[in-house]
């Protein structure tokens, strides 16, 4: 009688021909990423301007009139979006893809409308609330709604409006505010959420007197925020405890940036490099960000190299990963956005690993899309168990968000056989060219179009 795994390596090798079979029938409808084996990944790879901070920097252009000029812009989807969003504002934008730098003309800028098509398409389209409200006095959008990761409200975005002055009405799906005299004001936020941190900043700019946001969200891309708004004239500075501290001006004014180096990319990368056994080197890392994920990775086994005044990170995986204790929390905790990579990564670690998420209630799906693969994990309400397993195998899997799509592609480097990654509308939302910069490493991946 055959030993119980050979059932399963078989299972497996019956799954790897049917998805053989299912492609060659064009049962499974590109786009999709095809994902085969791929080697150790080794070599130097280049970073693209980061996905969490551009989208709302493109938005605080809206406070001032002019021409503001950013660079480092990822050529991502959500940035497309966003010019959408903008030109139906009445703005007017020249987008670089190949230099990575965007012209946003905000002079004829007169709408304070979002249409619903707009908004439903991108989360984080509610922050255009902000920049809207301080330039106009009103705004309409529609309620971005929940996602596949979470019911995703802006309960504390609207309350703390509503503290400043702002009169907010809900009439079902749709949301209009004004204000006539806003208010400066002590904020105590009840979570330190990112995107209510922003969109009260963005208010709070050409708010008179002083405002404070306490308990605020201290991600570095909440500090490229800051960064670019004084650029434009703003007056901001941060007090303990994780107080942000806004003295209002009259007006701002245009102003270039740069976007900060994505920290998530390069952490997708660096567990690119972990997940095959690599030798991967991100020079441009903003590896003063990333604590708490690089002592994850040096508690896995990695070597990690860490350059000159905190930026740049190279990695040197071990053959034989160990199995670790994760728990997303706000920054400088451990980052919800690289949980499901590394979930990729401890699939194939030894021994039993722990993945807590309490920043979203919804954000372990991509564990069963794992098992399809062959990774052992039990998830129960917000943790999931990882028994580490030798081999995972290539099978038909379905991102629900940006993170796990990346999270499949990483898993599908170590799979036997063929990995198909459907959903990769999300992959294209979050990533500039992504599977290129892989490739460039060595790795067998495919946008199949
Ligand atoms: N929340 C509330 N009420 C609110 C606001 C937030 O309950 O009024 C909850 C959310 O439902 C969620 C948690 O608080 O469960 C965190 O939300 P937060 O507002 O901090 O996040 P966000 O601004 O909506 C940004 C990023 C996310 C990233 C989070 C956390 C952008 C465009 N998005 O979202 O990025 O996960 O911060 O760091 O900046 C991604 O890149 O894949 C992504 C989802």
């Amino acid at each position: 009688m055959p030993h119980k795994s050979s059932f399963v390596q078989d299972a497996h090798r019956a799954y790897d021909l049917k998805v053989e079979k299912s492609l060659a029938e064009h049962i499974i409808e590109p786009p999709y990423l095809l994902v085969e084996e791929s080697p150790a990944l080794e070599g130097t790879v280049s970073l693209a301007g980061a996905k969490n901070a551009v989208l709302v920097i493109m938005l605080s252009r809206i406070l001032a009139r002019g021409v503001s000029i950013l660079y480092n812009v990822p050529a991502s989807d959500d940035v497309y979006q966003m010019i959408h969003l903008l030109h139906e504002l009445g703005a007017r934008i020249q987008f670089d893809q190949e230099e990575h730098t965007m012209n946003i003309d905000t002079t004829d800028l007169d709408g304070y409308r979002v249409s619903l098509e707009i908004m439903k398409k991108m989360r984080a389209s509610v922050l255009v609330m902000g920049p809207l409200l301080a330039r106009f006095g009103k705004v309409e959008i529609a309620l971005p709604g929940g996602d596949v990761i979470g019911d995703r409200p802006v309960d504390i975005h609207i309350k703390n409006f509503e503290k400043m002055g702002v009169t907010v009405e809900q009439n079902g799906d749709f949301l209009t505010a004004h204000v006539k005299h806003l208010q400066h004001r002590n904020l105590l936020l009840e979570y330190p959420s990112v995107g209510a941190t922003e969109n009260l900043l963005m208010l709070a700019v050409l708010t008179k007197g002083t405002t404070r946001i306490i308990n605020a969200a201290l991600e570095p891309e909440v500090f490229d925020l800051i960064i670019a708004l004084r650029a434009m004239g703003a007056r901001i500075t941060v007090d303990v405890p994780a107080t942000i501290v806004i003295e209002g001006v009259e007006s701002l004014h245009p102003a270039e940036h740069t976007i900060m180096f994505d920290r998530m990319e390069a952490g997708s990368l660096l567990l690119a490099g972990a997940i095959t056994g690599g030798y991967v080197n991100v020079p441009e890392a903003p590896a003063h960000t990333m604590g708490l994920f690089l002592m994850k990775l040096q508690e896995m086994g990695h070597t990690i190299l860490i350059g000159k005044d905190g930026v740049g990170v190279k990695i040197k995986a071990t053959k034989t990963p160990k199995a670790i204790t994760v728990k997303t929390i706000p920054y400088p905790g451990y980052p919800t956005d690289l949980q499901a990579p590394l979930m990729a990564a401890l699939a194939i670690s030894q021994g039993i690993s722990k993945i807590q998420e309490t920043v979203y209630e919804n954000r372990l799906s991509h564990a069963r899309e794992l098992v399809k693969m062959g990774a052992h994990i039990d998830t129960q309400h917000d943790t999931a168990i990882i028994r580490g397993v030798e081999q995972l195998y290539g099978a038909h899997v379905i991102a629900g968000d940006v993170r796990a799509s990346c999270c499949l592609v990483l898993a599908g480097l170590v799979a036997k056989g063929k990995t198909v990654v459907s959903g990769i509308h999300h992959w294209k939302r979050g990533y500039d060219n992504l599977e290129h910069k892989l490739r460039a490493l060595g790795a067998s991946v495919v946008l199949v179009q």
